[in-house]
């Protein structure tokens, strides 16, 4: 055929197919980019969506640091087997203030961007020291050594400026504030009226149950935050996306 011979020209032809398959690959790009520049802006603002507080950022850098996104997502597909098993798939704004982003792409335990509140915190601390004791064929590492970890936020402040470079907006007083804050959140007979006024919703406990403020305290503020921001009882997508 016709059209077949003029084909084999350019697969017999490697300068022409490479110059060919960059012009495809140049109109898909464009196609794929261009559309982008013209939207007002690329993530739905959702209601109840706040930056960390500062323990549950200091959390996050133990989570990002021990390597869980090696094992754990935090991405949920709108499809129907997964939003059964771990809840509503998951929003672009819920990841918004996450710098980088702990999407990850490797499942060998759940997705956890939904697992807030769905523990005890002290089931953290039973897990997360020794995993097989509460699910005895899984492969989680122990990270018993978090409990003997303490941390008292010295550096907080610095990371959430830096986090504010990047456009998370963690006001003035948020970070004037930081060291204070850190230490409310993991006592529950702390004044938290500050962390409040600052952040809104957020939970105070003795994550860990020790008296110390440990990298457990920090891990388990984050844990339980993870998807519980938004009210998806109120929400409704915008119609237009
Ligand atoms: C080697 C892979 C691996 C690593 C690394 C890992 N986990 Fe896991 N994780 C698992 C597996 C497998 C499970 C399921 C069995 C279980 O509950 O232990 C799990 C379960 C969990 C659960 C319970 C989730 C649910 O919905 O039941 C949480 C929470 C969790 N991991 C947190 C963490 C945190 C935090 C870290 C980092 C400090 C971490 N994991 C590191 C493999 C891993």
């Amino acid at each position: 055929m016709a059209f077949l011979d003029k084909h084999k020209k350019i697969e017999t032809h490697a300068t022409l197919l490479m110059v060919l398959s960059l012009l495809v690959v140049t109109i898909g790009g464009i196609v794929e980019i261009a559309p982008l520049f013209y939207l007002q802006n690329t993530i739905e603002k959702v209601e109840g969506v706040r930056p960390y507080t500062p323990l549950e950022l200091a959390g996050r850098d133990i989570y990002i640091r021990e390597g869980c996104y090696v094992c754990h997502s935090q991405m949920i597909r709108p499809m129907r087997d997964e939003v059964e098993r771990y809840g509503h798939y998951s929003l672009a704004a819920e990841s918004m203030y996450d710098h980088p982003f702990q999407w990850g792409s490797k499942r060998t335990g759940p997705d956890l961007a939904r697992v807030g509140g769905r523990y005890s915190d002290s089931w953290h601390v039973d897990h997360m020291t020794n995993p097989q004791a509460v699910v005895p064929e899984s492969v989680m590492p122990k990270y018993s050594y978090l409990l003997r970890q303490e941390v008292d936020g010295k550096y907080i402040a610095g990371i959430m400026s830096t986090h504010a470079m990047v456009g998370v907006p963690y006001t003035e007083d948020m970070i004037a504030a930081a060291k204070e804050d850190f230490a409310a959140q993991a006592d529950p007979n702390a004044d938290t009226a500050g962390l409040t006024e600052r952040y809104g919703k957020a939970t105070v406990s003795n994550f860990d149950g020790q008296p110390a403020l440990t990298e457990m305290d920090a891990l388990i503020a984050y844990l339980q935050v993870l998807g519980t921001m938004v009210d998806f009882t109120t929400f409704t997508p915008d119609p237009t996306r």
